[in-house]
């Protein structure tokens, strides 16, 4: 694998237009960012100058706020604003908000909104690079990266791990990004869900499907537990919460059939109680909130190699 230097693209849509390198060189360049964290004055001057716009159209705590960080510590002008606080309510569409947003001539557009595809269209009329901050259930690429990061920290490398992820796969942008990046990275997937929350296809992208989470925790180097997306159902999935407890919940129990010193993930908002035991999500196997730590320096990076100083138009 040669190593890459820089991003191919001026967007960041999805892990699927990434090649391994180029995630290696995101990864290696948010080792670096994470270092200005630990410092006394945490700020660089990478972004000065240019201009980030944040426009959430979906609730977000994590995403939101670790871009609004890492935008600042990169020295980076930002603005940012919510669907409900927008014009988006007297009627505008998401294309002229942001034509409208352009007329200000940011660098930098971070979008988070509920119909996948949207940052993809952005980018077809855009002059600004767009990034890709969840969009419906189709990728969530910074999420994957930072679950990237905190695997290889913790473990040394991606390659040749066992990584179980467990959960409402049909509904999630999380799975797919963490699908498409591990794959390519040469990590073993197995995948777990209940029937009527597995999509179909699964199989084709190089994944073990199975429908058992004994199966899918055993030996497993990382365990990644996902949310019930209630928001993104329509109608009944699941016969009760409780018998989800009991078929997918992940507890200190179930968690022995792991690698001795498994990790235990979650991309939050956890449900306790629903998905994992608060003895599991709070325990000595968690890495939970290392993702969140990791989160600003994986955005840091994303918004250094798609607009820092020394990037070539
Ligand atoms: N993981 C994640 O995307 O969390 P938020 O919805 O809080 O941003």
């Amino acid at each position: 694998m040669t190593a890459a230097v820089r991003l191919r693209s001026r967007h960041l849509l999805g892990i699927s237009d990434l090649d391994p390198s180029e995630i290696e060189l995101i990864l290696d360049t948010a080792v670096a960012m994470k270092e200005i964290g630990t410092r006394t004055i945490k700020k660089v001057p990478a972004l000065r100058g240019r201009t980030v716009v944040n426009l959430f159209f979906e609730a977000s705590t994590r995403t939101r706020l670790s871009f609004e960080l890492a935008e600042k510590r990169l020295s980076a002008d930002t603005m940012g604003i919510t669907a409900a606080a927008s014009s988006v309510i007297k009627g505008e569409t998401l294309a002229d908000t942001v034509r409208t947003l352009e007329a200000m001539s940011p660098d930098i557009i971070v979008l988070r909104h509920p119909s996948s595809g949207a940052p993809h269209l952005l980018s077809t009329f855009c002059h600004s690079g767009i990034v890709n901050a969840g969009d419906g259930m189709h990728e969530h690429p910074t999420q994957a990266l930072l679950d990237a990061l905190t695997i290889r920290e913790r473990k040394g490398r991606l390659a040749g791990l066992k990584v179980a992820i467990v959960g409402d796969l049909m509904h999630s942008r999380v799975l797919r990004s963490n699908v498409l990046l591990l794959t390519k990275m040469g990590v073993e997937v197995r995948v777990c869900g209940p029937r009527t929350l597995m999509p179909l296809g699964l199989s084709a992208l190089g994944v073990h499907v199975t429908y058992s989470l004994d199966e899918a925790v055993k030996d497993a180097d990382v365990v990644m537990m996902l949310r019930l997306q209630h928001e993104r159902m329509n109608g009944m999935f699941l016969p009760s919460l409780r018998e989800y407890f009991t078929l997918f919940g992940l507890t200190r129990e179930r968690l022995k059939h792991a690698a001795p010193d498994v990790i235990v993930m979650h991309p939050g908002p956890m449900n306790r109680g629903v998905e994992i035991d608060s003895v599991v999500a709070d325990g000595p196997r968690s890495v939970i909130l290392d993702q969140v730590a990791n989160g600003v320096a994986v955005r840091m990076a994303v918004l250094y190699l798609l607009a820092g100083e020394d990037v070539t138009p």
